[in-house]
């Protein structure tokens, strides 16, 4: 049975899921001799074809280097790369197309900030926070930068759903703490945190604040200027655009005064052998030549989120996410790993001893994909007790039916495992 249009309230007169997932060639598919089911969303998301075809037309017939020519396929993709900027910008509300930095992805964007903000503005006596719930990603460049300058990294514990305790936050934050770094969404529970509140009481004491927004943009609607935050980073990859392109957003008084993190040709106004002068923002920041079909497939999976409507194909995950809950808390053995109040898209469990990668491997041969391991947030595993879980991520082209299939794949694999 088609569920979609008996248990969903969401408002198919703008969400038609057929339509959809006729985007997306890659879904139409067997694997192993089963239909497809991609359920490893959090750790990259599919491509519609309108992404696809907009990275085919760059390479069939504007690829040239950009910023650098005079001749038409240059300034082409000059305009282009351009425009996206420009679409990123609006995406996230920010100020200013200075304020949108590309880099290869969230964990760049993060190394640039620990770095070059970092770098430059903390010593030995300051203080970091992060959380325990965070990505690796967003855990190693702030070590490094605490070996590097003797600053002390400080984590928010988290409690039994996976939530962050926020009188412990409130504990660690003091005259010294200048950077507090922090997802928006977790990638291993789905824990949507209290970014408004958490920033605000950052800058109650004067630090600035970097979001690590990577699980949150295929989401949610990300708003900059609302939140207020100093930088917000993602991926483009994981909101349906090409890998090896992501942003970095920061405020411009902050960007500005910022030194170069990487060095060599675009970055520079002058060069004379005795020294370099920069070029402005967000130039300073993009040596090199970049990821020029990156950034334009970024645009075009942009005003491909922005036609479907974020809000809309939130409310279908969360829907999606509801009957999986419901489902799976029917089958002996499984224990949901994070259970936050306010979650989105991802079921993050165990079963009974069966390890994790059974799981995913049993699931693999009933062509049901999803992750299983520690996904790069092996502290968020040691506060469980646990060294992985297997991870079903959901995206708004999956449907209940799929849901059907993963619950039935868990049930083979209990099967299997006796
Ligand atoms: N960060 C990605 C994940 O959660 C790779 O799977």
């Amino acid at each position: 049975m088609n569920k979609q249009n008996t248990a969903m309230n969401t408002d198919t007169s703008t969400f038609d899921i057929e339509k959809i997932r006729a985007d997306f060639p890659i879904l139409q598919q067997q694997v192993n001799g089963k239909p497809l089911v991609y359920l490893d969303n959090a750790a990259t998301s599919q491509k519609p074809r309108q992404v696809i075809e907009t990275l085919d037309t760059y390479y069939q017939e504007y690829n040239a280097n950009i910023h650098r020519g005079v001749h038409t396929l240059s300034e082409k993709g000059t305009a282009v790369y351009e425009a996206a900027r420009e679409k990123v910008k609006t995406f996230l509300n920010a100020e200013s197309t200075k304020e949108i930095i590309f880099v290869r992805g969230a964990t760049e964007a993060i190394n640039l900030v620990a770095q070059s903000f970092g770098r430059n503005t903390i010593s030995a006596g300051d203080e970091i926070i992060i959380t325990e719930l965070e990505h690796h990603s967003n855990i190693v460049p702030w070590q490094i930068l605490c070996e590097q300058t003797g600053a002390k990294l400080n984590y928010i514990p988290i409690n039994d759903a996976g939530e962050l305790i926020l009188e412990e936050y409130e504990k660690l934050l003091n005259k010294n703490t200048r950077i507090v770094a922090i997802g928006h969404i977790s990638n291993a529970l789905g824990t949507i945190n209290p970014i408004k509140k958490i920033i605000d009481m950052a800058h109650a004491v004067g630090a600035k604040i970097l979001v690590d927004g990577a699980q949150a943009v295929p989401h949610t609607k990300v708003n900059v200027k609302e939140l207020g935050c100093d930088f917000y980073v993602f991926s483009g990859h994981k909101l349906f655009g090409p890998t090896g392109i992501g942003v970095l957003y920061g405020k411009e008084a902050l960007l500005d005064a910022m030194p170069p993190y990487q060095s060599g040709g675009d970055m520079i106004q002058t060069v004379s052998m005795i020294k370099s002068t920069y070029n402005s923002l967000p130039y300073k920041f993009e040596a090199g030549t970049p990821h020029i079909a990156g950034v334009i497939g970024l645009g075009a999976a942009i005003d491909y989120v922005n036609e479907l409507d974020l809000t809309v194909t939130a409310q279908y995950e969360n829907e999606l996410l509801d009957y999986a809950n419901e489902q799976a808390s029917q089958i002996s053995d499984l224990k949901f790993v994070g259970t936050a109040k306010d979650k989105t898209s991802i079921l993050s469990f165990t079963l009974g001893r069966i390890h994790p990668h059974d799981i995913g491997t049993i699931l693999d041969g009933e062509g049901v994909a999803v992750r299983a391991g520690h996904h790069c947030a092996m502290p968020v595993m040691e506060r469980f007790g646990i060294p992985a879980t297997a991870r079903a991520s959901f995206a708004f082209y999956n449907t209940l039916a799929e849901v059907d299939a993963l619950i039935l794949a868990i049930d083979k694999c209990q099967k299997v495992f006796g």
